[in-house]
């Protein structure tokens, strides 16, 4: 229907010839410029909302309705995913700016605390020349990228289906013991044939407290030169650990005792106060204990939540940044901070990054800088 005007049948022609709707509509569609669907995307065998067509009701109020058929859980179980997919789609993006992809193809990616394998899926769907990835995870997972990949458990993934022409490792293991000496991938020659052990970037999402110094040890202290780079998510930072903590020198420098330090790891929680998801939330495994840190209530000093959320944050901050200087200093790397996701998405939102080479001059040094993904509502 190209206008409204009621006319009857037999006064259609006649009409036409006056109607100014009409004739504006024939002008518009005779313009050189005018080509009807030309950028419309292919057309569609079937509509992605059924009833989509029915007559009478907006598009926001048919999509309305289609909300209300998956019910609160269906809604939330989607919202989630489009966070997740948002924060990996914002790790990639700085991992790929930052050189951190730029792979060879004898590089290995090395996921650590990779729980489903999600983020080495979407990296490798981003790293054209990769050939090895390896998932490391102290637990076992259902419902895994790596057999999606493989069309078990719920066949196709675009993400996952990166995997399919991968060496592909899944170790089972804690990062606390994780040799990369015997890593598999890593401990044979690449496809160019060069002597192993190869070179491998470490990438990470939501790896939980002392998890996130093991893994930094693992890239600086165990043969160092062969970490290309790091891309890590830090997350749960009350479950760090002063033994396990890797910026021991730098907190000390700054005029904290250990028992200090076990304060701060304890108050950090206070920051996800504010946030209705658990600390550990924004990951597709959740937090084994749920754990939060010092209840509401319990804790002493600060009265308010605000106040609360703030040195929690500041908290945060401290661990990693000593973690950031141990990068730079001991593991020689340059080194970023960045926020890689808005706050409301999640608390935990920085991502460490450690590089070695493929940094602009403008990248280098320590740096607290924020880069935000949009926030996903
Ligand atoms: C918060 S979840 C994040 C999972 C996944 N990266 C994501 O973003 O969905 C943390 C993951 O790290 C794993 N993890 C925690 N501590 C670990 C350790 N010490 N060694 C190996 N994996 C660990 C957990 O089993 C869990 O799968």
């Amino acid at each position: 229907m190209l206008y409204s005007s009621e006319i009857y049948a037999d006064e259609v022609e006649k009409h036409r010839l006056k109607c100014p709707a009409y004739l504006q509509i024939q002008a518009q569609r005779a313009a050189p410029y005018y080509q009807l669907d030309i950028n419309a995307g292919p057309a569609l065998d079937v509509e992605p909302i059924l009833g989509a067509c029915l007559p009478g009701h907006s598009m926001a109020e048919r999509r309305a309705a289609y909300a209300a058929t998956l019910g609160p859980d269906g809604l939330d179980d989607l919202i989630e995913r489009v966070c997740q997919a948002a924060e990996r789609a914002s790790i990639v993006g700085h991992l790929e700016r930052h050189g951190l992809l730029r792979c060879v193809a004898d590089d290995v990616i090395v996921e650590l605390g990779a729980g489903r394998g999600y983020l080495g899926a979407a990296v490798a769907g981003h790293c054209a020349s990769l050939t090895c990835l390896v998932l490391v995870d102290c637990r076992g997972f259902k419902l895994k990228a790596d057999r999606r990949g493989q069309g078990v458990d719920g066949g196709q993934d675009s993400g996952a289906a990166a995997l399919r022409h991968l060496d592909l490792h899944r170790l089972r293991c804690d990062l606390k013991d994780f040799s990369l000496a015997g890593c598999p991938g890593l401990d044979r020659p690449g496809p160019s044939g060069g002597a192993p052990p190869r070179s491998w970037v470490g990438v990470a999402k939501h790896l939980c407290g002392a998890a996130s110094d093991f893994a930094l040890r693992a890239a600086v202290e165990q043969a160092p030169r062969r970490c290309r780079g790091l891309g890590l998510a830090t997350c749960c930072h009350h479950r760090c650990s002063w033994r396990a903590y890797v910026g021991k020198e730098w907190f000390a420098e700054r005029g904290f005792a250990p028992a200090e330090f076990e304060l701060v790891s304890w108050m950090s929680g206070w920051a996800l106060c504010g946030h209705e998801a658990p600390a550990g939330a924004g990951c597709e495994e959740g937090d084994e204990d749920g754990a939060t840190g010092p209840s509401a209530g319990t804790e002493p000093g600060a009265s308010d939540q605000a106040a609360r959320i703030a040195v929690g944050q500041h908290c945060k901050a401290l661990i990693d940044a000593g973690r950031l200087a141990y990068l730079t200093g001991r593991g020689g790397m340059e080194g970023v901070l960045v926020a890689y996701i808005s706050p409301e998405v999640s608390g935990e939102n920085k991502l460490l990054l450690g590089l070695r080479d493929g940094i602009q001059p403008s990248d280098i040094g320590l740096i607290l800088r924020t880069s935000c993904a949009p926030a996903c509502h």
